[in-house]
């Protein structure tokens, strides 16, 4: 099992949200961390289709490369999920995850009848995005998006690293100050991860 799941969900392999990533990656696994990185524009995945198949079992219906990456979600014990900044929010590619995680939302609060707010966080994980503009609601509808999205994997947002004005492929690449807190915040919070664990013994 993979200590950590890395998700880029940049259309753009070396998008700047990709590159921090990748960083955040090399810090973790510098740490000691066995990372698992899935770039979601290489799967083949559906969007929601609403269809509910998820109801009895929670476990969406859609057979797909969701599957695998369902897996691996509910078993890693750290996230780091990077994605743009796209109309405010996430990057398509990593809504389509989002959403098909709807199956596990079902899963807690339909069928186990989780109460809202009621459940402690087993896990933890790290949020990475970037976007062109400089306004101050940049990151209000991303990091709601993404706050509900932690809330369904049972998982601690234990950062975000929130980058503004930067649009062209690899402009992040002039910014070492960036790289360098991105490859922190994967060195911590692989060590976060580990206390986190002691702590629940
Ligand atoms: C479809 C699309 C929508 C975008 N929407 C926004 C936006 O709402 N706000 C913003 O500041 N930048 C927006 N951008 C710019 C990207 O966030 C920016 O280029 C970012 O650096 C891309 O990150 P990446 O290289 O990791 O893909 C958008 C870009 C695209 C292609």
């Amino acid at each position: 099992m993979a200590e950590i799941l890395a998700i880029y969900g940049s259309p753009r392999r070396n998008g700047n949200s990709s590159l921090l990533l990748r960083e955040a990656v090399r810090g973790a696994k510098d740490a000691g961390a066995v990372v698992d990185e899935v770039v979601l524009r290489d799967l083949n995945m559906s969007p929601c289709l609403e269809i509910y198949g998820c109801k009895m079992t929670g476990r969406c219906a859609i057979q797909d490369d969701f599957q695998p990456l369902h897996d691996k979600l509910i078993s890693c014990r750290g996230l780091m999920i990077a994605s743009p900044i796209f109309f405010y929010t996430v990057s398509a590619h990593t809504k389509i995850l989002m959403d098909r995680c709807q199956a596990l939302w079902v899963k807690k609060y339909w069928i186990d009848k989780v109460l809202y707010g009621q459940w402690d966080a087993k896990r933890m994980g790290l949020f990475i995005t970037v976007g062109a503009t400089k306004g101050k609601k940049l990151f209000d509808g991303v990091l709601l998006t993404v706050k509900y999205f932690f809330d369904v994997l049972d998982m601690q947002l234990w950062s975000s690293l929130l980058y503004k004005g930067r649009d062209s492929e690899g402009e992040v690449l002039d910014h070492g100050e960036y790289l360098q807190e991105a490859y922190q915040a994967g060195w911590d919070l692989f060590h976060a991860i580990q206390n986190m664990q002691e702590n629940r013994k």
